[in-house]
């Protein structure tokens, strides 16, 4: 068998074995060994680059920033909430667009997703909207829990404030909250819970936000969630996504060799897989 039909069959392995770790994700993927990987690349793989992550990027702040604002987060915000397959699927961009980046093609699937596990290592809600229907007018309808969990890796957060605004805010109650004046140390939640009410039966809308900062850090940043609510109709649930955009779609493959691009096409498969069948699940 020739060489490059040998490297042909190797590079369909590790796509399939990318394709694998995405869809089984949340059990396997550690944002611990993804910053070990991140800050001591080459002491942890064995391999020689031209500078671990941080040697360029300073640190994951610096990638949380850039990738919330090339997915149309509008900024370059350090404590934006990045999901894990965004983050795959701009390191992925990454390996194939960018130079300095292609020389880790070689990392393996799962050092991969570990990085970026790490990336997506923020304190995170449980739903990104929850709705409500209530079953007549002046009848409150049962709470429902938003759960927000630190990351693992993220360091101390302290919850300052949870507030629900908007134009329909008064309609909806925050009937309990363990998270307001909360230190939470890594992976250690906190939860607010919300009902609601109304009068009539139009349709409304509010937003839940948590305001929090981390560890002595004077810049507060938030989570927010979508609510809305109304009676007696029965609303489907939210579907899944940060509405993030993808703008991984960027096709100006500055060559990178066949190889390359079919790779990054199995990377790009997998996560769209991914997104789409999250999509399904939560509709
Ligand atoms: C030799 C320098 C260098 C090293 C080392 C390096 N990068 Fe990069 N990386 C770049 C440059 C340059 C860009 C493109 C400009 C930018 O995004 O700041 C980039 C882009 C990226 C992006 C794309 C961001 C986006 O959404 O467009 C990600 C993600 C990324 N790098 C992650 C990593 C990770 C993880 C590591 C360690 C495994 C790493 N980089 C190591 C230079 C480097």
């Amino acid at each position: 068998m020739s060489s490059t039909i040998l490297a042909r069959m190797a590079r369909t392995a590790c796509v399939a074995a990318l394709a694998t770790t995405a869809f089984a994700a949340h059990a396997t993927d550690n944002p611990a060994t993804g910053k070990l990987l991140f800050e001591d690349t080459m002491n942890q793989t064995g391999l020689s680059f031209t500078g671990n992550c941080t040697s360029c990027h300073t640190n994951v702040q610096n990638r949380r920033a850039e990738i919330h604002f090339k997915t149309g987060g509008g900024s370059r915000d350090p404590f934006a909430a990045i999901d894990a397959e965004t983050a795959l699927n701009r390191i992925g961009y990454a390996l194939n667009n960018v130079s300095a980046m292609k020389q880790f093609q070689v990392l393996e699937a799962d050092q991969l997703t570990d990085l970026a596990a790490f990336i997506a290592d923020t304190p995170k809600t449980s739903d990104t909207a929850l709705s409500f229907s209530a079953s007549a007018v002046n009848t409150p309808t049962v709470s429902q829990n938003l759960d927000l969990r630190n990351g693992v890796t993220f360091g101390q957060v302290t919850v300052d404030s949870v507030a629900i605004g908007g134009t329909g805010a008064a309609r909806f109650t925050l009937k309990s909250d363990t998270c307001t004046a909360q230190k939470l140390a890594a992976s250690a939640t906190c939860r607010a819970t919300i009902s609601f009410s109304a009068a009539d039966t139009a349709g409304y809308s509010a937003t839940l936000t948590m305001t929090m900062h981390q560890g002595s850090s004077t810049t507060k940043f938030t989570r927010t969630v979508a609510l809305d609510g109304a009676v007696g109709v029965v609303t489907p649930p939210p579907s899944g996504g940060n509405g993030g955009g993808t703008s991984g779609g960027n096709n100006s493959d500055e060559g990178g060799g066949a190889l390359g691009v079919a790779w990054l096409g199995g990377l790009a498969i997998a996560t769209a897989l991914l997104r789409r069948r999250q999509g399904r699940a939560t509709r």
